[in-house]
């Protein structure tokens, strides 16, 4: 696996463009499949999990031609409706394509996702919202067949506002007959970008971003360009490594009404930020003041941003209380971190986060996508020369990441492992 060597000591300093959402992405990307003809896509971040997205629908029959951030899916040639399982194993959002493949064919057949580094992922909310659409669930020795003559609008009670679960529903409701109403949805961001690149396309979606979706079914969907929204998730990772390196930051192309509690947070530890709809600046204290963090669904404190912002706080001034609420295992990171001096323990859903003056430089392992980012951070501090390793996981998730933190001063340099 590849890893990265960062050189403690500098700070993050000067400008960054935010790249578009991976997490907006994904389900956009799926739901190209709704419509049988072209959908063209800007600032589609060049990711691994987006990559993994184009060979999918590759395998499925759809042609896709990409340049730079702009992509196009031509899905007209589908013939096929299983999802290859090495590439759901590689990639259990791939699950996401599932309400796509029925929304348009009436049928999907794909393996059960695994469980990923941070929880066991179940989908029971996604089959039981389809179930409630009439597709009929067939499960045999891990694999699942959906399939179903006509799909009927009907009222989706979510257990749970799961996100992924409020898009699968959504993908297979936008060509069904009659309406569908989701309740308990997921509020999150990415959602209202889904809403709007499929009203786009000729959907009737109105409620994305509240806890109640209507979807009136339609006919046909026809071709459509939209332009991906800015990723969230990248915006408070880069403003962390601004808050515990000391530096300063101007971020570009963001938006920042998505990021609100964690600009809130980043305040009470300190910071100085300047806030405006697309672009952010922010000054960082000499050390930052110990703050307590609750992960909750949108609007809340975002669970992507739990392992960077706790490892911000590793050097603060007093102790951080943090409860990730979301996922039972999200806490991974924190073993690397205790390598580099940091003292936290863990109690349940609680770390306890004592502010120490020192990080040293070590060889970690990243354990996920928002973890690594983490080490990767931690090691911008700590004395000496950190190795962070399975740096692919990273990579999943954040566009040109060495490259971005090079010109932020940062002394990072890739190895790769072939
Ligand atoms: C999405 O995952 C994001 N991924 C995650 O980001 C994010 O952490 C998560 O939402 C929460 O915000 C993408 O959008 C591709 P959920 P998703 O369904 O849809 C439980 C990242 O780092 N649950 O809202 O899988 C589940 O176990 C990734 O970018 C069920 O019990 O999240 C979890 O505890 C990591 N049954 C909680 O709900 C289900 O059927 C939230 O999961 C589905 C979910």
């Amino acid at each position: 696996m590849s890893e990265y060597i960062i050189k403690g000591g500098k700070k993050v300093e000067g400008e960054v463009t935010i790249s578009g959402s991976k997490n907006a992405s994904l389900p956009i990307i799926a739901a190209s499949i709704l419509n049988q003809g072209k959908t063209t896509l800007y600032n589609v971040p060049n990711i691994h999990d987006t990559q993994m997205m184009y060979e999918i629908l590759k395998k499925l029959g759809a042609v896709v031609t990409k340049k730079k951030n702009k992509v196009i899916i031509d899905t007209s040639g589908i013939a096929k409706y299983d999802i290859p399982e090495e590439l759901m194993r590689q990639m259990r959002s791939s699950v996401i394509f599932v309400g796509a493949l029925i929304g348009r064919y009436g049928k999907a057949t794909f393996s059960y996702p695994g469980g990923c580094d941070i929880g066991t992922r179940p989908i029971d909310l996604h089959l039981k919202a389809f179930e409630k659409l009439g597709i009929n669930i067939n499960k045999n020795y891990g694999n699942i067949s959906c399939i179903c003559d006509k799909i009927i609008g009907e009222k989706i009670d979510l257990d749970f506002p799961s996100v992924g679960a409020t898009e699968n529903a959504i993908l297979a409701a936008v060509l069904a007959t009659g309406k569908t109403i989701i309740t308990n949805s997921a509020r999150e961001p990415e959602i209202i970008d889904l809403q709007n690149l499929l009203n786009k396309m000729g959907a009737k979606i109105k409620g994305a971003g509240t806890d109640v979706i209507e979807i009136e079914g339609v006919k046909k969907l026809k071709d459509v360009s939209y332009n991906i929204m800015p990723d969230r998730i990248e915006t408070g990772t880069f403003l962390c490594m601004a808050a515990m390196t000391g530096g300063e930051i101007q971020l570009k192309e963001v938006n920042s009404s998505h990021i609100t509690p964690v600009i809130h947070k980043l305040e009470e530890t300190g910071c100085q930020l300047e806030v405006h709809k697309n672009e952010i600046k922010m000054q960082a204290p000499k050390r930052l003041k110990a703050v307590d963090i609750k992960t909750m669904p949108y609007p809340g404190f975002p669970t992507d941003m739990q392992s960077i912002f706790a490892t911000a706080l590793t050097m603060a001034k007093g102790t951080s209380l943090i409860v990730e609420n979301l996922f039972e295992n999200r806490y991974k990171y924190t073993q690397e971190l205790i390598r580099m001096g940091a003292k936290i323990t863990i109690e349940g859903k609680t770390a306890v986060v004592k502010g120490v003056r020192k990080l040293y430089g070590a060889n970690v392992k990243a354990t996920d996508l928002r973890g690594g980012a983490a080490l990767v951070m931690a090691g911008m501090v700590a004395k000496g020369e950190t190795k962070v390793e399975n740096i692919e996981y990273i990579l999943r998730g954040y566009e040109r990441f060495d490259e971005k933190l090079k010109k932020l001063g940062i002394d990072i340099r890739y190895l790769s492992a072939n």
